[in-house]
């Protein structure tokens, strides 16, 4: 019997002394991460340990301000309560320091070794190091003001297709939803500026699924970097949002895909560049799918992808933004829109013929655009991590390593920068008129500056001159829109407006 059980039980020890020393190591390992953890989070503390903050939960930290709503309002108190910049706890060991001060944007965006935080990405917009910068050049051609002049009239085509529409609609209602209408516009021009697109998408269902699906992987965005579960890939993709951030992106690529392969045929049939160049002029697909870095490699599929969605999204969703806010600004500001339509009825007669010449010679109608984008600018914030240690003139400073997010509603907003910040007045803009280098930044600054400025703000011009020459634009004040933080600004309700015809 004793054989038996000495038998029995010697194995067993075997087993329970394994278990004994996996579960000790397993404890090992935890104790190990709970140190790394808090190591990390002393890291942290310190890091920020000269920079206030409001309270903020040991583990939700500021998520609070993310979530009711009121993120651009809460951002401007922080702007008005701790000076230059405060830390936002995301949670558990995530921080980030919000900035609002020119002087440290001038810092920031001075410092070439930082880079946008968005993890791998391709396309300009999310490069980093040699390989931004080669792309950089080779697409800085297709920004040349030669490539620019003819696009005013692709752009002024667009708009009256708009326009015609509006006239339309007003028949019936003339409260109308601007946004979605200026956003199937912007997406015609770039189409037909950038690749020379002879469609029009305004009247296309399948620009009206791709405009969805920009404005779904938007949202997603936003919610995924609040969602503490969804930071994990491979559980993210599991969740019903990662799978519709998926489908998402399969449309949006379709779309994409689409365009270059018609040009690829088309080049094909065209032959070698300077063939097409004695032809036609060319655009921004032209200088992409030509374009060769050093060695003489072209860019490979997934760049070229890349790229084009980048200036499909950048080149559409922005100037979106910016025409239907500035829009918003004038029909709120009746007296200003009067002086604009003035100066452009002077300028145009009916605007029949609007040409490149034309857009230096709107001033005030080009400082009430820059008075809406500093209100409502397009892009309200951008993310850098610091690839080196930084020191800001205030003497503070932040490790390598170092998340930032450069607040530039909170900056736009900023009473330290702009005493009344609320109130709309363009004459912060008049010619002559002196300010902080960086305490405008609609565009972002410094070397990873907007490409694709001068182009945002010619069709700007284009739209809310030929605009003002139709209509006469007056709020809605039954639906007054709720600016909305996402990658581009929305309103949360849409931005209505009352069209009255002019005669
Ligand atoms: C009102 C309209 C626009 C606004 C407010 C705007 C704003 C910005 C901002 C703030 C950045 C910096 C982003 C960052 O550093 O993370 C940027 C970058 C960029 N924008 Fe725009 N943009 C506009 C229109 C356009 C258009 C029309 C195009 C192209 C046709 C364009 C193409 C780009 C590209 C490619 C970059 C990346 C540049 C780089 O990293 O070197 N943008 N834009």
């Amino acid at each position: 019997m004793s054989v038996s059980v000495l038998s029995f039980t010697r194995p067993l020890d075997g087993v329970s002394g394994l278990l004994q020393v996996a579960s000790l190591l397993g404890f090992a390992l935890l104790l190990l991460k709970a140190a790394q953890l808090y190591l990390h989070r002393q890291w942290l503390f310190k890091a920020v340990q000269h920079f206030p903050s409001p309270p903020s939960h040991w583990l939700f930290g500021h998520i609070q301000e993310f979530q009711d709503g009121q993120e651009l309002q809460k951002l401007q108190k922080r702007a008005e309560k701790y000076p230059c910049a405060s830390p936002r706890w995301l949670w558990g060991n995530k921080v980030i320091l919000e900035v609002y001060d020119p002087d440290y944007m001038k810092v920031i965006l001075g410092s070439l070794p930082t880079q946008p935080h968005c993890g791998p990405g391709y396309g300009l917009l999310l490069l980093n190091g040699q390989k931004w910068f080669q792309h950089r050049r080779m697409l800085t051609p297709a920004f040349h003001y030669d490539i620019l002049k003819p696009y005013v009239w692709l752009m002024a085509d667009s708009v009256h297709v708009m326009l015609d529409k509006w006239e339309d609609l007003i028949r019936q209602n003339s409260y109308l939803e601007i946004f979605e209408h200026v956003s199937l516009m912007t997406l015609d021009t770039i189409m037909k500026c950038a690749f020379s697109y002879k469609g029009s998408h305004q009247a296309e269902r399948i620009s009206q699924s791709y405009i969805q699906a920009i404005q779904d992987l938007s949202n997603l965005f936003f919610s995924r970097v609040r969602n503490a579960f969804h930071q994990n890939d491979i559980i993210y993709k599991l969740t019903p949002e990662g799978r519709w951030n998926h489908r998402a992106c399969q449309l949006a690529h379709q779309h994409t895909d689409r365009v270059i392969k018609l040009r690829k045929a088309q080049l094909q049939e065209e032959g070698a560049l300077e063939k097409v160049r004695s032809k036609r002029h060319l655009d921004f697909l032209d200088i992409l799918l030509f374009a060769r870095t050093e060695d003489g490699s072209s860019l490979s599929d997934k760049d070229l992808r890349a790229e084009v969605d980048t200036s499909m999204f950048e080149g559409h969703d922005t100037t979106a933004s910016g025409i239907s806010w500035v829009l918003y600004t004038l029909a709120t500001h009746p007296e200003h829109q009067q002086m604009c339509r003035q100066e452009i009825q002077i300028l145009l007669g009916d605007g029949a013929s609007i040409t490149w010449d034309h857009l230096d010679q709107m001033p005030y109608t080009t400082m009430c655009i820059k008075e809406a984008l500093r209100l409502y600018p397009p892009v309200p914030g951008i993310n850098r991590d610091l690839n080196k240690p930084i020191t800001f003139p205030d003497g503070r400073s932040l490790p390598k390593g170092f998340q930032v997010s450069l607040s530039i509603y909170a900056l736009h907003h900023n009473p330290n920068v702009w005493p009344k910040p609320e109130e709309f007045d363009p004459s912060w803009f008049a010619p002559g008129s002196a300010r902080h280098s960086h305490a405008f930044l609609p565009f972002s600054g410094g070397a990873r500056n907007c490409i694709g400025k001068q182009f945002a703000m010619n069709e700007m011009k284009v739209e809310v001159a030929l605009t003002l020459l139709r209509f006469e634009l007056v709020p809605d004040p039954s639906r007054v829109p709720v600016p909305w933080l996402r990658i581009v600004l929305k309103s949360k309700n849409g931005i209505h407006l009352h069209l009255r015809k002019l005669l």
